[in-house]
């Protein structure tokens, strides 16, 4: 059973208030990074909140696995398809792809989907995690450690009902597993609530 927010798309958007940093802002620098008159392809999308961030001419598509995500999605008119990221299948040709608070929600297998969409976008991949210190920090370390206290974490966790419910890595691991994975480049490196990182797959001669 998926924690509240997984089955109430509307709440899940809601809570990201609830997050330490400014997840407004967030969506913002991510849009802002992809560009105008991009194809987006955005993996794990939830209810394909980044689509309403977009600069003007980009095309929007998201998978998410939970498919109450994606028909509150398609009620708002936001393309979210119910499909699983780490399907067999080539992904639609977009210049790039968004991973965002996808990767602690795929254990060991968040190395192949990076390097899947290394290989596929044409112009960047770029990923947004959250760390370990997220949930020690301020507030939310006081929420999350009542949330664990009182046996709450299956109502209230990061549950997604669709995924192994793995744990974010610290800071320094999860900078230290990106840039191994591929040269890229941090965005305020030094917040210690997430990491930001965007691929530049052109370089990599990446797909064309
Ligand atoms: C924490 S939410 C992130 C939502 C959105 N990207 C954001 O930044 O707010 C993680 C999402 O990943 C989805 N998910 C987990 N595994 C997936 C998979 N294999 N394929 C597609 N979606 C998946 C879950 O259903 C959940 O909605």
């Amino acid at each position: 059973m998926p924690a509240l927010w997984y089955r109430y798309p509307a709440l899940y958007e809601w809570s990201l208030r609830l997050l330490p940093g400014d997840s407004d802002a967030i969506f913002r620098t991510i849009a802002e990074i992809i560009g105008a008159g991009r194809r987006v392809l955005d993996l794990g999308c939830g209810p394909g909140t980044l689509a309403r961030y977009l600069l003007p001419g980009c095309a929007y598509e998201g998978w998410d696995l939970n498919p109450r995500f994606a028909a509150y999605a398609q009620r708002r008119g936001i393309n979210v398809l119910a499909r699983d990221c780490l399907d067999g299948g080539p992904y639609p040709p977009v210049e790039c792809i968004v991973i965002s608070r996808l990767l602690h929600h795929l254990g060991s297998r968040d190395h192949e989907l990076l390097q899947r969409t290394l290989a596929q976008a044409r112009e960047r991949v770029i990923v947004f995690e959250p760390t370990l210190e997220e949930e020690h920090h301020g507030l939310y370390g006081l929420v999350y450690r009542l949330r664990a206290w009182l046996g709450l974490e299956t109502l209230l966790g990061d549950h997604d009902g669709v995924a192994a419910h793995g744990r974010p890595r610290t800071k320094a691991e999860l900078m230290d597993f990106l840039a191994t994975e591929a040269p890229c480049q941090f965005v305020q490196p030094d917040n210690i609530l997430f990491a930001l990182a965007v691929f530049d797959t052109q370089a990599r001669g990446g797909a064309t």
